[in-house]
């Protein structure tokens, strides 16, 4: 695929982020801390950097499963179609589960996953994304924390991608456009 050349403008910085994920693990923990071993189900691929580091904030015991939803494939517009293309390894009937996305941007992904493993019975189910673009929403759904909330601007680094790249960027960053 021939793509337009761009350049990435930082938006939030690794500080920011690693001082907010301190924030919400605190909130986290103690919303959970009645629980014997929470299951945190990370959404590939874009969460696995903010899970990683969202896990070793948690004063909980945890298990991490990975579940893998498609809507996006490599371009920069939600097909608005979910396809489950990897499932979890366990049974989360009963148990407690924080469901951990990247973006909610459209709604439809974050809104299928959380109707699907809803249908699984468990105890608790909560959901937390990294970032929030309120005003791109076309399903009427929202994570129970977020990170930080941006602007209509299409963002990479910190394991999300665009075209399967920027994925190890540090940071956040939006995606400009510039002219050969
Ligand atoms: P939704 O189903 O439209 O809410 O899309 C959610 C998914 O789209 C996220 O999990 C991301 O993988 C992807 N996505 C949404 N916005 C962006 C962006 O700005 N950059 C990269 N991926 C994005
Ligand atoms: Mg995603």
């Amino acid at each position: 695929m021939s793509q337009k050349k761009y350049v990435i403008d930082q938006m939030i910085s690794a500080k920011s982020i690693a001082a907010r994920i301190e924030e919400l693990s605190h909130e986290i923990s103690s919303e959970f801390s009645s629980t014997n071993k929470l299951v945190v189900v990370g959404l590939l691929r874009g969460s696995f950097v903010f899970i990683a580091d969202l896990v070793r904030e948690l004063d909980l015991p945890v298990e991490v499963d990975f579940l893998e939803a498609s809507s996006y494939g490599d371009g920069m517009e939600s097909s608005r179609e979910v396809r489950i293309l990897k499932d979890l390894r366990g049974a989360i009937e009963g148990r407690d589960v924080l469901v951990v996305e990247d973006i909610v941007d459209t709604g439809f992904t974050l809104s299928h996953v959380i109707a699907l493993l809803q249908s699984r019975n468990p105890a608790k189910l909560k959901s937390i994304a990294l970032l929030d673009k309120p005003t791109r929403r076309e399903v009427d759904i929202c994570a129970d924390w977020i990170g930080f909330e941006i602007p209509d601007e299409f963002v990479v680094g910190y394991g999300i991608d665009y075209a399967q790249r920027n994925r190890n960027l540090g940071y956040i960053g939006k995606v400009r456009f510039i002219e050969d």
